[in-house]
């Protein structure tokens, strides 16, 4: 029975270009999944958009010279294309700019004000007297009452990673101005998150399939107690506050950010021209599963689910796979000092698949892992090239030479052909389950097990060798292998859908590849085969010393 899978991943701020330290974490996993799932035959929507507001944009913008929306516009832009060019598929990529997300954030504040689950209360809070407004946390710079090191912000030390408060900053000034900010009273909107602390317990009682971190850290949060946090700020970027009399205050990014994934799935209907299907994937059965990197785990386990309770006949999240952190050469990711890898540069001088096996290969999943441009290289030379690439290559070009081009007809079997069909089962019976539980890893690494064991049956009937005597031979082990191939292509699709597509070309499979279903497709005796290419190249282990020194540059 076709299933419903809504796939929600993070949005990323429209502040910058994407790096590989985000596509591990997110991108590339939900991407994978939701390849799966399509191909499965499940009814699969995975929606995202660039997150437009917040002081990460607004400070950009100010440093640049530029307004907010010139900002986004560009990244906006960039993202599309970036997914466009490494394989991201969403379904939906759109932006908390637009009115339909404004009109949906602004139904969801209401409705909890409504409930009682949004209150309103005053705070006192930083002002600028010479720049006339109100200053969020990270524009009040000044330094660290921990460990004395300057440049520390209003909501957290980077040098020590203390928390803080705005007034604990020692010698705080306005970070546009330089001027000592002065404490006025504000009125705030605060979400009642204490009022779902026990609800939120006993709801995550039943997630036995999270993972260990994620279940850890929100077990921790919840039995710590949650606190009322203010959902409102006086910025002028960002989602109004539908209520009269507060023109000058805007929503919390946090709060109305996350309302995007419903907000998302009610632009996709509508474009779809069937406005009523979001219910189907948000008040139907359905699993949700939220692809995010471990700093946001709060927001997806805990504040969006609160809010979802509190607005009442939502699904809460099925699943918030959220993956560790990626270190670049050994060194935690910087923007700000360049110490990163960028997809859109990336994509201007490599091809897509090499990374999104790395990346998938090397997975954080359940512990930080890192990136290094020589494990790149080894990876794609060892194992893409010479395990799976080589194999590829050998099977098809001495087929395609010796047999016309087509599928050869085998006329019995062995004991080393039924071993390896029975592993071809196997392993992909093993590779879908691991999919599904959101084990990526272990999914690609059972792949290329197989890949592995086919060069070994390969090598040990040596058709090379056979053709010239006994023809027959010949055609019984490279029919074996050409099977193993084609299923290895079906499995490796979510990794690697470029290749994967190519490969299906060359075996003679006609349309597109994630038309044709999760199962193994064995190709028939006869079956035109097309003239085979390398599906990967080796690369130059000189690239390394080149792109190692962009980093920190
Ligand atoms: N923009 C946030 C970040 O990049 C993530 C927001 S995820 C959302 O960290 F769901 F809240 F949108
Ligand atoms: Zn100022």
């Amino acid at each position: 029975m076709s299933e419903r899978i809504l796939v929600c991943v993070a949005w990323p701020y429209a502040n910058g270009s994407v790096h590989v330290g985000q596509m591990a974490g997110c991108y590339l996993p939900a991407d994978i999944f939701a390849r799966y799932h399509r191909l499965k035959g499940n009814e699969v929507l995975m929606v995202s958009g660039s997150d437009q507001h917040g002081t990460p944009v607004t400070i950009r913008a100010e440093t640049e010279g530029k307004t907010p929306s010139q900002v986004v516009n560009f990244y906006h832009d960039e993202f599309l294309d970036t997914w466009r060019r490494f394989g991201i598929s969403f379904d939906l990529f759109t932006t908390t700019g637009t009115a339909n997300h404004a009109q949906v954030a602004q139904d969801v504040f209401l409705k909890l004000l409504e409930k009682g689950y949004i209150y309103k209360d005053t705070v006192s809070q930083a002002f600028c007297t010479k720049c006339q407004r109100f200053l969020p946390d990270r524009y009040v710079e000044g330094t660290c009452p921990y460990c004395k090191s300057p440049g520390a912000r209003g909501d957290q030390c980077e040098a020590c990673g203390k928390p803080l408060n705005t007034p604990e900053l020692i010698n705080g000034h306005c970070r546009l101005c330089g001027t000592p900010p002065v404490y006025r009273d504000s009125e705030h909107f605060f979400l009642k998150l204490t009022a779902f602390n026990e609800p939120l317990l006993s709801w995550i009682k039943q997630k036995t399939h999270w993972r260990q971190n994620v279940m850890n850290f929100t077990a921790r949060y919840l039995e710590e107690g949650l606190k009322d946090r203010a959902i409102t700020r006086d910025i002028e970027w960002g989602v109004p506050v539908p209520l009269e009399g507060y023109e000058n205050k805007r929503l919390y990014v946090w709060f109305e950010a996350v309302i995007g994934y419903l907000s998302a799935t009610k632009e996709w209907a509508e474009s779809i021209g069937d406005k009523e299907r979001w219910r189907q994937f948000w008040q139907n059965d359905c699993r949700s599963y939220y692809f995010i990197g471990k700093d946001n785990i709060a927001f997806h386990t805990i504040i969006w689910p609160a809010m979802l309770m509190g607005y009442g006949g939502f699904n809460l999240p099925y699943d918030v796979p959220a993956n560790e952190f990626l270190t670049i050469e050994g060194k935690k990711v910087s923007t700000s000092r360049n110490w990163a890898v960028w997809l859109p540069d990336y994509l201007n001088n490599y091809a897509p698949d090499p990374l999104r096996y790395l990346l998938s290969i090397n997975m954080p999943e359940t512990s930080d892992a890192d990136f290094s441009w020589h494990e790149y290289v080894r990876r794609n030379n060892d194992e893409l090239v010479a395990t799976y690439g080589n194999l590829v290559h050998r099977v098809l070009t001495l087929t395609y030479r010796n047999f016309d081009g087509k599928v050869p007809s085998p006329n019995g079997t062995d004991d080393g052909s039924n071993q390896l069909n029975a592993l071809c089962e196997e392993v992909f019976k093993d590779v879908g389950n691991f999919l599904a539980v959101c084990s990526f890893k272990q999914a690609l690494s059972r792949a290329m097990a197989l890949a592995h064991e086919t060069n070994r049956y390969l090598d040990e009937k040596a058709p090379w060798k056979s053709i010239k005597e006994d023809r027959q031979a010949a055609a019984n082990s490279l029919f074996v292998a050409i099977k193993a191939i084609s299923v290895l292509k079906t499995m490796l699709y979510p990794f690697l859908p470029f290749s994967s597509q190519k490969l299906h070309e060359y075996l003679g499979f006609e349309g597109k590849i994630e038309d044709s279903g999760w199962e193994m497709h064995i190709p028939k005796p006869g079956q035109k085969l097309l003239q085979p290419q390398a599906l990967f190249t080796k690369l130059d282990e000189e690239l390394v010393e080149k792109e190692t020194q962009k980093l920190g540059h």
